[in-house]
C-alpha cells in the first residue's frame, strides 16, 4: 500500500519534472523568465533573433567627406568619461569652460555664446525660431542647398523670405546685399552660408556686416563647415548670429553645436511680441540654463554631458594649437589637395581659388566616369569616406572633405593615392596624368 503511494507520488513527481524539463527546452526556462513572466501580458514583442551581449565594435574609418569628420582621440577619450549631473558644479563649470573656448573660436566678446543640443540642424533652427518672427522680412543667399533650406526654414516659422539667388559655385558680392537692402527696406535678416558644402564656396564676408548695421538688418551666418579651420572674426566682420557644427572641423562627435548671438540680436529677441514658437530651442531658457543672465541654474532639458566632454576637448586642442595656426593648417593641406587633383587632370568645381572653400573641396566627376564606383572602392580598399554631391551638384562632383584632424600632409597624401588608384581602375577613358 505503502509501496503503491510512493509509486503514484514518484509517478507525479516525474511528470512534473518533465513538464518543466519540456517547458526549459522549448522556452528557455530561466529564473528571469519566470520574474518576467508576471509581465507576460506587456511583453508581446519578442526579443531580437541576436542578443548583443558582446562589446559594440565598429571599423575604423577615415572621414573625408563633408562631414562628420575623424575625430582626434583624445575627443573620444573624454567622451568616455563618466557622467555627471547637468547641474553639478563640476559640470557647470566645464560648460562656462566651454563658452570661454566658443568666444576664442569664433573671435567674440558676446556673452551670448552656448552648445545647442543636436546637430547643425538643430542650432540652425534654434537661430530661425527665436529671431524670426511672424511676418518678418528675410533676406537668403541661396547658391546651394543650404539657403535652400534656410529658405523653408524661415517660412516654416512664417518669415516672408526674399530669395537673393546665384548659381551653385558663385558667391554674393556686398553690392548684391546692398542692392537687396535698397530694394527692400523691411528686410529684418540677411542670411549667408559662410562655407557652402554642397557646392564648396567660401562666402567672402568683408563690408557686408556693416552694409546690414546701415540697413538696420541683423546678419545671420552658417559657420557649420568653417568655425576653427577658415579665417574668421565674428566681431570684426559685424556678425549677429552665427550657428555652428561639433563634427566637421571641430572634429568632436555630431550633437553640440555652437551657437552665438550679438547684443543687438537679443535686443530683437527680447522685443518679440510672442514668445518663440519653440520651448526646446527657446534661447531665453536656454540662456538660463549657460548662465546669460546671473540666476542660478535652471533645469531646461537635460545637458548632453558627454558631447559637452568631447566639445571642450576639441575646443581645448583648438586653443592650445592657435587659430591663426589651425587656419593655416586647413589652407596648407586644401591646397596640397588641390594641387594633386590637378595634377591628376581633374577640374575643380569652384574655379576662383579665392572662394573656394578649404574645408570640402567639389571636384568634377569627368566625363564617362561613375562617381560612386571611385567612391566605393575608396571605402573598400583604404576605408577612406569622400562622398559625391548634393543639390546643385549632384551627379556632378566629389565632395573631399578636409577638416579637423584629417587636415594634415599625409593624410591628403593617403587620399590623393587612393583616388588616384579608383581612378586608374574606373576612371575609363579619362586620361590620367601622373601625380
Ligand atoms: C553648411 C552646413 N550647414 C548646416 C549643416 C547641417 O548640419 P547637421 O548635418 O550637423 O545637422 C551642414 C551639414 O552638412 C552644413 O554643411
Amino acid at each position: 500500500m505503502a509501496r503503491a503511494r510512493w509509486r503514484s507520488t514518484t509517478a507525479a513527481a516525474c511528470a512534473t519534472c518533465a513538464a518543466a524539463l519540456l517547458l526549459l527546452c522549448i522556452g528557455g526556462f530561466s529564473r528571469a523568465d519566470a520574474a518576467g513572466d508576471s509581465y507576460s501580458d506587456l511583453v508581446t514583442q519578442a526579443k531580437p533573433s541576436h542578443v548583443h551581449t558582446e562589446p559594440l565594435a565598429v571599423p575604423s574609418k577615415t572621414l573625408m567627406g563633408p562631414g562628420p569628420s575623424t575625430a582626434h582621440p583624445r575627443v573620444l577619450e573624454a567622451a568616455r568619461l563618466p557622467l555627471l549631473g547637468h547641474l553639478h558644479g563640476e559640470f557647470v563649470k566645464i560648460m562656462g569652460e566651454v563658452q570661454e573656448q566658443l568666444r576664442y573660436a569664433f573671435q567674440t566678446q558676446s556673452r551670448y555664446v552656448l552648445a545647442v543640443s543636436g546637430t547643425g540642424h538643430a542650432a540652425m533652427e534654434a537661430a530661425v525660431a527665436n529671431f524670426v518672427e511672424p511676418g518678418d522680412v528675410v533676406l537668403v543667399g541661396v547658391n546651394g542647398i543650404w539657403g535652400e533650406r534656410m529658405s523653408d526654414l524661415v517660412e516654416r516659422y512664417m518669415g516672408v523670405v526674399v530669395r537673393m539667388e546665384k548659381e551653385g559655385g558663385k558667391v554674393f558680392s556686398g553690392e548684391d546685399v546692398e542692392r537687396e537692402l535698397t530694394k527692400e527696406p523691411k528686410i529684418k535678416l540677411v542670411f549667408l552660408t559662410h562655407g557652402e558644402s554642397s557646392t564648396g564656396t567660401l562666402q567672402p564676408l568683408e563690408g557686408i556686416g556693416s552694409i546690414c548695421k546701415k540697413h538696420g538688418a541683423l546678419f545671420f551666418l552658417d559657420t557649420v563647415c568653417t568655425l576653427g579651420c577658415v579665417p574668421f572674426n565674428v566681431d570684426k566682420h559685424g556678425v549677429d548670429i552665427t550657428y555652428s557644427g561639433s563634427q566637421k572641423c571641430l572634429g568632436a562627435p555630431p550633437g553640440a553645436s555652437p551657437l552665438m548671438v550679438s547684443s543687438a540680436a537679443m535686443d530683437k529677441l527680447q522685443s518679440r511680441k510672442t514668445k518663440p514658437f519653440t520651448y526646446y530651442f527657446d534661447i531665453n531658457l536656454l540662456g538660463e540654463y549657460w548662465g546669460f543672465k546671473d540666476n542660478p541654474r535652471w533645469y531646461h532639458h537635460t545637458g548632453m554631458v558627454s558631447n559637452v566632454y568631447a566639445l571642450r576637448e576639441a575646443l581645448s586642442i583648438l586653443q592650445d594649437e592657435g587659430l591663426g595656426e589651425a587656419w593655416a593648417r586647413h589652407r596648407e593641406a586644401a591646397e596640397r589637395l588641390w594641387d594633386g587633383l590637378e595634377r591628376m587632370g581633374l577640374e575643380l568645381f569652384v574655379e576662383d581659388v579665392n572662394e573656394r572653400l578649404p574645408t570640402v573641396t567639389t571636384v568634377k566627376v569627368p566625363e564617362g566616369v561613375d562617381w560612386k564606383d571611385v567612391a566605393s572602392h575608396m571605402m573598400r580598399k583604404h576605408k577612406i569616406e569622400i562622398s559625391g554631391g548634393l543639390g546643385p551638384t549632384a551627379g556632378k562632383v566629389w565632395r573631399i572633405g578636409i577638416m579637423g584632424y584629417n587636415a594634415a600632409p599625409q593624410t591628403v597624401n593617403r587620399l590623393l593615392h587612393a583616388l588616384k588608384e579608383a581612378l586608374d581602375l574606373y576612371g575609363g577613358s579619362f586620361a590620367k596624368k601622373e601625380l
